[in-house]
């Protein structure tokens, strides 16, 4: 099983203080790690409820924001947020899954996803498609699992992504994708029955196409 049931959880998940906290951590991190400047074109991937784009949008000026999710009751909330004014009315909400969709023919500036690739089966699929994703110098931010022994998942029995990540693996993982520069720093911490699990925060920029 992938991420279906996260889903079913999209209407009350914003009920929880502790999934916009770290939501919240995820979004200043990021904003840390962007350039100042003009406009910059943001795509969430695996958006969920939009929480880390709208600390985004409470940080950085300028931005034009894309969300992406796989899930139909994710998106649902996301469009409920335009429609009703908590996200920008300019905003897209896109059903996208690059496990099995070719990457859209666009470009964007800046790259996120939060909780997201430890749910993905194909890591390198899903990493190349996130890469074509960004203009030559644009920003790819990663924040996911610290590598964990299987107990952040164990309520779901059918979970078959991954266990978290060992940061150099997803650091060499993004760099045969075409990032460069991947830096990664200590993000937030999830408590989940009574243990903490960190959540790091890797950054990588696209190399140019051209090879310069
Ligand atoms: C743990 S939630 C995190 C939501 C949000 N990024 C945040 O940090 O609050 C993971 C999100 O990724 C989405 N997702 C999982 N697998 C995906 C895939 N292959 N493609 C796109 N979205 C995916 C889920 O539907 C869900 O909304």
């Amino acid at each position: 099983m992938g991420a279906e049931h996260l889903g079913d959880r999209a209407a009350t998940w914003d009920e929880d203080p502790d999934k916009r906290r770290q939501a919240d951590d995820v979004a200043r991190a990021v904003a840390a790690a962007v350039p100042p400047g003009g406009r910059t074109r943001l795509l969430e991937y695996g958006a969920g409820t939009g929480l880390v784009a709208q600390g985004l949008l409470a940080r950085l000026d300028g931005l034009a924001v894309t969300l992406a999710d796989s899930s139909s009751g994710m998106r649902a909330v996301l469009a409920g947020k335009v429609a009703d004014g908590t996200l920008p009315s300019d905003a897209r909400v896109w059903e996208l899954d690059l496990e099995h969709d070719d990457p859209p023919a666009e470009r964007f500036d800046l790259v996120v996803s939060s909780m997201v690739l430890h749910h993905v089966r194909d890591l390198a699929r899903v990493l190349d498609g996130l890469a074509a994703l960004l203009d030559d110098g644009g920003l790819l931010c990663v924040a996911d699992l610290d590598h964990e022994d299987g107990s952040f998942h164990e309520h779901l029995h059918d979970f078959d992504g991954h266990h978290g990540f060992e940061r150099a693996d997803l650091s060499a993982a993004m760099g045969r994708a075409g990032l460069v520069d991947v830096t990664v720093q200590d993000c937030t911490v999830i408590e989940r029955d009574g243990r903490p699990y960190g959540v790091f925060l890797a950054v990588g920029r696209r190399e140019r196409r051209d090879g310069a």
